[in-house]
Order: structure tokens, then sequence, then C-alpha cells
């Protein structure tokens, strides 16, 4: 087993013991830079045409999403982010709180109904039905599908079973971790090994794709019959808007996406936009159950709001739930780090200098076409040198008063790496946002969260993607129990 699966924060380890910037010898003994360095970093995510995806992080991308949003670097990316940016939008997002409240609701009662008696605790695996839930949201709000899979009564829905198997089996943090250092095997030997769950990738796809071809024919057949792209429709998901920008006779034609790309953006949606939320509310409802105080305390404050069914504007109204969800997703960043590969020479900015193997100091690097470099998310989220002595503690109340150090943090949202920062950004935070809100208002005025399991048992995983196991159960995959009850007012 590779040592980051057997201890997911051994970097952070190195980086206390090290120094900011150091390299490291990876799977295959590829030489990776390290780098927490928020000089450093800023000039890495900017220059993104440099510092790109890896090649088989991209095909492995590509496998699944075709040639979406992330599977594609340089000007093809560019194109893609100025057709898509708008659908992603406040406004556009505003529009989509109804299925945000309306999939919460229907979560809530299917745990309602699970606890039965109203007196009594019941274990629940949150994660389950969060990564339910979370792919009906994309299916609705993505693109007015239905998956229908928080229906009880519901025949297990195929695309979701393909992705319990590719994101939660036991040995999926193996499997993702040879995947994506494949690059570093020599090429005649690299045929011989055979590429992890490569057949659960090609099924996905597959059915992926069939589904998407579907829904381009379908929606742009819906476009024609409502008047065109300028026409008012009354679609509001993100599929429909992306092709309606798409086919907006402003679009100079080679500014367009072309069919392959538009159909590359639904599974782009599912890798991208499911599992990460739906992990981000399970360690939420986690932290609520090992901090009681800070649940009575959201969850007095949910209840100030009047309706059942607030608007966004009312939602973001809530401090308490503001800094929460931004204290959950500092610590518990969905996406632990990402990789880049260099793909010419560059010289990299060090805000803090380090040492060569000589002992001499450095006060920036050279870097040579091919150097691996790893942006370390959670490492960055929780670095003590910028968040203080406590970066490691859960504290909600750290922001209404952040520490000045935070403000160099590269960052598309609330001083953290965790939507990362530049051109790559995440296309899909503000959606992720409004989902989160929704979901905590809805569970929160409706059920106690307790602790289901042993201090210490719940563990994440090495993977990248922050997923929660059970120690003493690791053979089950990612879960996260709860003990669920009915709230009593
Ligand atoms: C808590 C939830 C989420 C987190 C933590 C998250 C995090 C990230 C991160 C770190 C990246 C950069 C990946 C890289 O460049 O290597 C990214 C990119 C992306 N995310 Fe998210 N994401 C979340 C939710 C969503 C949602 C809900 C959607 C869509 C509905 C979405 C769509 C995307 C897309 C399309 C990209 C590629 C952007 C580009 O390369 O231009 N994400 N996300």
């Amino acid at each position: 087993m590779h040592i980051f699966q057997k201890d997911p924060t051994v970097t952070r380890t190195w980086r206390n013991a090290f120094g900011a910037t150091f390299q490291y010898k990876g799977l295959f003994n590829t030489r990776e830079l390290y780098t927490a360095d928020t000089v450093a970093l800023e000039h890495i995510v900017k220059n993104n045409f440099i510092y790109q995806k890896r090649v088989v992080v991209m095909s492995s991308n590509n496998r699944l999403a075709g040639e979406g949003l992330l599977g594609v670097e340089g000007e093809a990316h560019k194109r893609q982010r100025r057709i898509m940016n708008p659908a992603f939008g406040t406004a556009q997002i505003r529009g989509l709180m109804e299925a945000f409240l309306e999939k919460s609701v229907e979560l809530r009662d299917v745990w309602t109904q699970k606890i039965g008696d109203e007196s009594k605790s019941t274990r629940i695996d949150v994660l389950d039905w969060l990564s339910k839930m979370t792919l009906d949201v994309i299916g609705q709000a993505g693109f007015d599908y239905q998956f229908d899979s928080l229906n009880p009564e519901g025949k297990p829905n195929e695309v979701h079973e393909t992705f319990n198997k590719m994101f939660h089996a036991p040995n999926t943090a193996s499997q993702s971790a040879l995947r994506a250092n494949l690059h570093s095997i020599p090429a005649p030997f690299r045929r011989l090994i055979s590429i992890p769950a490569r057949k659960t990738f090609d099924d996905a796809r597959k059915k992926l794709f069939v589904l998407g071809n579907q829904m381009l024919v379908d929606g742009k057949a819906a476009i024609n019959a409502a008047g065109g792209p300028k026409a008012v429709s009354g679609r509001r998901d993100l599929f429909s808007l992306i092709l309606r920008a798409n086919m907006s006779p402003e679009v100079p034609e080679d500014h367009r996406m072309s069919d392959n790309e538009v159909i590359g953006q639904i599974p782009t949606f599912f890798v991208a936009g499911h599992a990460t939320t739906s992990s981000a509310i399970s360690w939420a409802l986690y932290e609520l159950a090992i901090n009681p105080l800070v649940q009575i305390k959201l969850r007095e404050e949910l209840f100030t709001l009047q309706s059942d069914t607030p608007t966004l504007e009312e939602l973001n109204s809530l401090p308490y739930l503001d800094s929460f969800i931004r204290e959950n997703l500092r610590v518990h960043a969905p996406v632990s780090h990402v990789t880049r590969i260099a793909v010419a020479d560059d010289v990299i900015p060090l805000g803090t200098p380090c040492l060569d193997t000589h002992g001499q100091k450095l006060t920036s690097l050279l870097i040579k076409k091919g150097q691996m470099v790893r942006i370390p998310i959670v490492d960055v989220n929780t670095d003590r040198t910028l968040w203080g002595e406590d970066a490691l503690k859960f504290k909600p109340e750290r922001w209404e008063q952040l520490p000045k150090a935070v403000d160099a943090i590269p960052s598309v949202w609330g001083n953290m790496l965790t939507f990362l920062a530049g051109p790559h950004n995440c296309i899909g935070f503000r959606f992720s946002l409004a989902e989160q809100k929704a979901l905590l208002f809805v569970l929160l005025r409706a059920f106690v969260f307790e602790r289901a399991v042993a201090d210490g048992e719940i563990r994440r995983t090495g993977n990248g993607l922050h997923s929660p196991f059970v120690y003493s159960e690791r053979e089950k995959g990612s879960q996260m129990p709860l003990m669920v009850k009915a709230f009593q007012a």
C-alpha cells in the first residue's frame, strides 16, 4: 500500500518538518514537487498553459467525460469556459433553488420513514443517501433528468450503481493512485499493465454517452420548437442554458463547442459535481454530531427563517450557516489535492526560500519540462503559518475575524484553495454552496445527529477525494454512519 493511502495526512507532517516547498519520490519513484508556498501556488495556478493536468488524469477524465471541461486544456478550455461561465452565475443558481430544496425534502422524508418511531435513534449511512440526493440534483438541475435514486421503492439506478463502483468501492484508492501514476512507467512496460477498473470506466462512459446523445437531440429540438436560442424558455437546467448559449447567433462559429464537447459536459457534471458535494455534507453532519453545541447554535439560526422554502438570499443572510459551511469546506475540502505536470521549462518564484540538496538557499525554482507538481489543497487550508496554531481545529467562529496571512492564499472563494483558483477554478462552486445550504436548512430542522462509532474510527481516504470510511469496517468502502433521530422542539 502506498504511503498516501496509509496516511493521507503524511504530506502535512512533511510540510511541518521540511518547510513549505520540497520534493519527494511518489509511486514508481516519480519526483514530485510539493509546495504550500502561496507565491509559488499563485504562479502555478495562473500559468495553466505551462502547468497542465497530467496526461493520465486527463485520459482517465477523457475516458469518462469525453471532451468536457474537466478533460481539456489550453485554447479548447478557454473557449468552453467562455460559453459555460454564464450558466453558473448567481442569477442562474438562484433559479435552481427550488430543485435543491425539493430534493432535500425528499431525502428528509426518506430518513423520517427509515427512523419510524419519533423517539428512536437510527444508524444511517448518510454518505450513501447524500450521494443519491446529489445525483438526483445533478440530474434535475443539471439537465432536467429524473434519476429517482432517492425513491426507496424505485429500482436501483444503473448510472448510480456504476458511480458507486467507481468512487466508493474499497479498492478505489489504490486503483486511482495507480491510474494517476501510470505515466511514470516507461512506455513499453505500460502496455503490459492493465489499467485498473478500465472496464468499469468504459461501461460508465458508454452509458453516459447514450444518455447524453439523447439529451442533446431533445434539447436542440426543444430550443428550436420554442423559437430559437433567444426565445424565453421554461427550462433552467445547466445543460439547456449551455446549449442555448452555444447556439446563440452572437457566438462566432469558431467559438462554439462541437456536439461532442456539449455531450461531454454531461458526464463532466456527474464526475465533478456529485461526489464532491455529498462528501462535503457528510463531513458537515459528522462535525455537527461531534460538536453538539455547534449543532444547536446552527439549528437555532435556521429556525429564525419563517419560510420552509427560503430563497438563496434568505439563506445567504444567515451568518453562522455561512461560517459553518466555510469551516467545513476548509477542513474537509472534498478534493484534497490536485496535480499538474510542467509542459515547458519555467521558473517558479517563492515567497519563502527553500534549501536545495546542498543546503543552498533558493528564492525561486528552476523547473524542467516534465516536472510533476502537487497542489496540496487541504494542507494549505489548514497551514499553521497561515491560519494560526489552531488551524486544525473545527471552529466556525474563526470566520468572524480571519488572520491577515490567509489573504495570500490563491482562491476563487473564501480565502481557501477548496475550489482551486486561476483559470481552472471550480465552475460549479456557487451551485454546490447553494445546494449545501438547502440541505443543511432542511435536514437540521428535522433531525438531530449523533456519533455512531467510536472516536477515531471515522477516517478519510488518501485518493484525492476526501471520502470518509470506518476504520474497523474498511472492507465496506466509503461510508459515514451517524445516529439520526427526529428533532423535537
Ligand atoms: C464541494 C463541492 C465541490 C468541490 C470541492 C469542487 C472542487 C473542484 C476543484 C478543486 C476543481 C479543480 C480541479 C483541477 O483543475 O484539477 C474543480 C473543477 C471543476 N468543477 Fe468543481 N467542485 C465542487 C462542486 C462542483 C459542482 C457542483 C460542479 C458542477 C455542477 C462542479 C464542476 C466542476 C467543473 C466542470 C470543473 C472543471 C473546471 C475547469 O477546469 O475549468 N464542481 N472543482
